[in-house]
């Protein structure tokens, strides 16, 4: 089966390719797309419809599109669905990285979430996958692995950053990963 991933992101495709040994999983550069997929709703939810609904509308294939934000309990949700644009339009990860620290800086509640959301078209149907990764924001950076906010986020119940495990190991625990085994459970079951 034939499916593409909404993504210009090689870092989450090979984390996704990992996790679908038996899918044949197309990038948007494959299919040809290089432009960029505006995110403009207000929900993760509804950013993954954009983006899943895009390529099918546009390309004609079945689709999967994830949105995904960093929710810090202390800031009320932020950076929330502007996650990747915190520190401003042309932020990167290492100035969304220091802003977040500076403005959990005089907090002790360091709790927060990252959640996942999964928007499949397949076969004329639309399907929402959700999956949630709870832990707390680090005071600095640790580890080198991963991407955005990996090396300040420590998941519940382990002693190391996102950054300081391999891409397996992530994936086993981390939103994206746990959004992607209710896809995977989908697709099985069809
Ligand atoms: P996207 O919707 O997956 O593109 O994610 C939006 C932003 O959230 C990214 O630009 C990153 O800053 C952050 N993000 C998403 N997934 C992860 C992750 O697994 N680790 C760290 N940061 C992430």
């Amino acid at each position: 089966m034939k499916i593409v991933f909404a993504t210009h992101n090689k870092n989450k495709l090979k984390e996704v390719a990992a996790l679908l040994p038996h899918i044949e999983l197309l990038s948007l550069t494959d299919i040809g797309c290089t432009e960029e997929i505006p995110e403009t709703a207000t929900t993760l939810e509804g950013n993954a419809i954009i983006k899943a609904n895009f390529v099918t509308e546009k390309y004609g294939y079945a689709c999967f599109a994830d949105d995904t934000g960093l929710l810090v309990n202390a800031l009320d949700g932020a950076p929330g669905v502007y996650s990747a644009r915190y520190a401003g339009e042309h932020g990167n990860a290492e100035k969304n990285m220091d802003l977040l620290l500076k403005n959990l800086e005089s907090n002790s509640d360091r709790t927060a979430c990252f959640k996942t959301l999964i928007c499949l078209n397949l076969n004329n149907q639309q399907h929402l996958f959700e999956g949630v990764c709870k832990g707390e924001i680090l005071k600095e950076r640790h580890g080198d692995e991963g991407f955005g906010y990996d090396p300040i986020f420590k998941p519940a119940g382990f002693d190391t950053s996102f950054a300081q495990m391999t891409l397996d190991q992530k994936g086993k625990i981390s939103h994206r990963g746990l959004a992607v085994q209710k896809l995977i459970h989908f697709l099985q079951s069809l």
